[in-house]
């Protein structure tokens, strides 16, 4: 069987989880967010981190009684069933594909202001893409290293838009401060949700990170935490410095924001943009390479996935989920994207928190894992109906396919025994 290596300590870990969550969400859809809740956007973010606290608690909880690598795939499979796995590793990889092309484009529109004459965000989207295919191909531990310092400069960036910020917030950009009731604030929550997404990362790539027990449920809690300060805190000086319509109808709504303080501030915040959007999208890839290795290696995608190279990388997944996402950049929306994103999330969280629930050793109250079904279920009520009419899509689509595979394999089973 194939195995990978223990690389990665505490802060690689750690560095991981927020390499996964800051990105397209605070740079690109707190423009789209603050459009739908106003200034109460503060709330959204809150309602946001509430959720996904219960689901990372959940994950905390799992990940140290089975740290395998899989993440909530080796979960749903173990403590819920092999169909609930499949379906819960299908999910991840419809949602990480997609948010690997919400990031692209993040990473692009920040892009395009460095360029002096007109130019195709999804062609540049697609180009990151693939830029980041290669990175990983490199191997984990290269990608992992590279990963920890873009984590250090995207988190002094943001706290230098905030430290140069905050002396020029008014207060009257706060004011009306719901302007669309609670039914803004939940439709914010539901989008500015995408931010948190990817606290969960780390347990994707367990096998690769020494004293998982220990180091996994830290680095998840860590990460979730320090992400909410930190957007909380840049939200709040973007809306105090030039109110949330502006924000709205911005493609890079920080660096309109910085800008108001001046041209320096607007030049650092769009560099950490780019470095930000390309740190997550280059753990996407190295998660969705990891699921699908874990998926292959339990025969439930092809098994040419598990193969690996002198790095100890699965490259085969590599190659083939960059190039998807890199095609996907081409034809997409930014919008829809992240709602579609979400769902694919949501519903994984949802099985993972189940899993949780039928853990028979708990580590935190069992009400966490109930509230985060119930919260993931709120969030889902709120997505567009164009996310659910796509997600129910690739969702049929993979029941279908496990369907054929397990009558393929059965086939071929009898096929061998009788010959
Ligand atoms: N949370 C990740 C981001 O905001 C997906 O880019």
């Amino acid at each position: 069987m194939a195995e990978l290596k223990r690389t990665l300590g505490l802060f690689d870990a750690f560095a991981i989880g927020i390499g996964a969550i800051i990105g397209s969400g605070i740079f690109v859809v707190t423009g789209i967010a603050a459009g739908l809740a106003g200034p109460a956007l503060l709330l959204s973010l809150i309602f946001g981190a509430i959720i996904s606290g219960f689901t990372a608690l959940s994950f905390a909880e799992l990940a140290q009684a089975r740290p395998k690598e899989g993440g909530g795939y080796e979960f749903a499979r173990e403590f819920i069933s092999p169909f609930a796995g499949f379906i819960a590793g299908w999910l991840w990889i419809l949602s990480n594909v997609v948010v690997g092309v919400v990031v692209s484009l993040g990473f692009a529109s920040y892009l395009a202001l460095f360029i002096p004459f007109p130019v195709n965000v999804n062609i540049i989207a697609a180009l990151a893409c693939i830029a980041v295919t290669f990175i990983n191909y490199l191997g984990a531990r290269d990608s992992s290293l590279l990963n920890d310092i873009l984590v250090i400069i995207k988190l002094l960036i943001l706290a230098l838009f905030v430290a140069f910020g905050l002396g020029s917030v008014k207060s009257g950009n706060f004011s009306p401060f719901m302007p669309t009731g609670e039914i803004g604030i939940m439709q914010g929550a539901t989008l500015i949700f995408f931010a948190y997404s990817g606290f969960a990362r780390v347990t994707l790539i367990s096998e690769e990170v020494k004293d998982p027990k220990k180091n996994i449920p830290r680095a998840i809690i860590l990460s979730l935490g320090i992400s909410t300060i930190v957007y909380m805190l840049v939200s709040f000086t973007a809306v105090g410095l030039v109110g949330y319509k502006v924000l709205a109808s911005s493609g890079s709504p920080l660096a309109d924001a910085a800008q108001s303080v001046g041209k320096n501030l607007a030049y650092f915040v769009s560099v950490g943009a780019l470095v930000a959007t390309f740190s997550v999208l280059l753990t996407t890839l190295l998660g969705l390479s990891r699921i699908s290795f874990a998926m292959s290696r339990d025969s439930d995608l092809p098994h040419f996935f598990t193969r690996l190279d002198k790095h100890s990388t699965p490259y085969y997944t590599v190659l083939v989920f960059g190039f998807t996402m890199a095609v996907l950049a081409l034809f997409s929306n930014l919008m829809q994207a992240v709602a579609l994103a979400n769902f694919g999330s949501l519903l994984y969280y949802l099985l993972s928190n189940y899993a949780a629930l039928k853990l028979e050793n708990h580590v935190y109250p069992r009400i966490i894992p109930v509230l985060g079904i119930i919260t993931c279920v709120v969030l889902l009520v709120f997505l567009s109906r164009d996310a659910w009419v796509r997600g129910c899509i690739v969702l049929l689509a993979g029941v279908v396919y496990y369907y054929l595979l397990k009558k393929w394999q059965k086939n071929r089973v009898n096929a061998v025994g009788g010959s």
